[in-house]
């Protein structure tokens, strides 16, 4: 009966741990969703971040044309000129007209940044 017991409650251990393992899943997609803009940046904000603004920083224009032709279909009908937008940025990025570029990055976050910050659908959207 003892020996029953102890079967058992290995069972249950695996059981418990289980669940537990995939529980974890969803909550990291949960906190990403959860972004506030700030302290817990949204994908995009947090790509933008890293992948335009730090390589602008330093003048590494070559590794925002990688990024920027990473996401040029991200708009999708939301943002119907995104990938107009993007194409232009990475044309004038491969040029070296960093004043135009700069108008670039401009002209895309004046037309899309209020609309991206105000769709939930759009803030939780992944990196392609
Ligand atoms: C095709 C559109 C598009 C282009 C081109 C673009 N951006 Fe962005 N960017 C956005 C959007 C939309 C956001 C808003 C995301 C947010 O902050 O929530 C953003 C956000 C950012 C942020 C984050 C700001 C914050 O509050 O954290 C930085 C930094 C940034 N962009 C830099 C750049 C730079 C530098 C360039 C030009 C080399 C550039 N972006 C070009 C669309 C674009």
């Amino acid at each position: 009966m003892v020996r029953m017991q102890k079967a058992w409650l290995a069972v249950l251990a695996v059981v418990v741990t289980g669940a537990v393992g995939v529980a974890a899943l969803p909550s990291t997609a949960i906190a990403e969703v959860q972004c506030n803009g700030t302290t817990k940046p949204c994908p995009l904000q947090k790509w933008m971040r890293d992948n335009a603004g730090t390589p602008m920083a330093s003048g590494d224009l070559a590794a925002i044309v990688k990024g920027i032709e990473k996401i040029q279909t991200f708009g999708g009908p939301d943002m119907k000129d995104w990938t107009k937008l993007a194409k232009k940025t990475v044309d004038d990025l491969k040029a070296n007209k960093t004043d135009d570029v700069k108008a670039d990055c401009k002209a895309c976050h004046d037309a899309y940044k209020a609309a991206y910050k105000a769709n939930a659908a759009l803030r939780k959207r992944p990196i392609p």
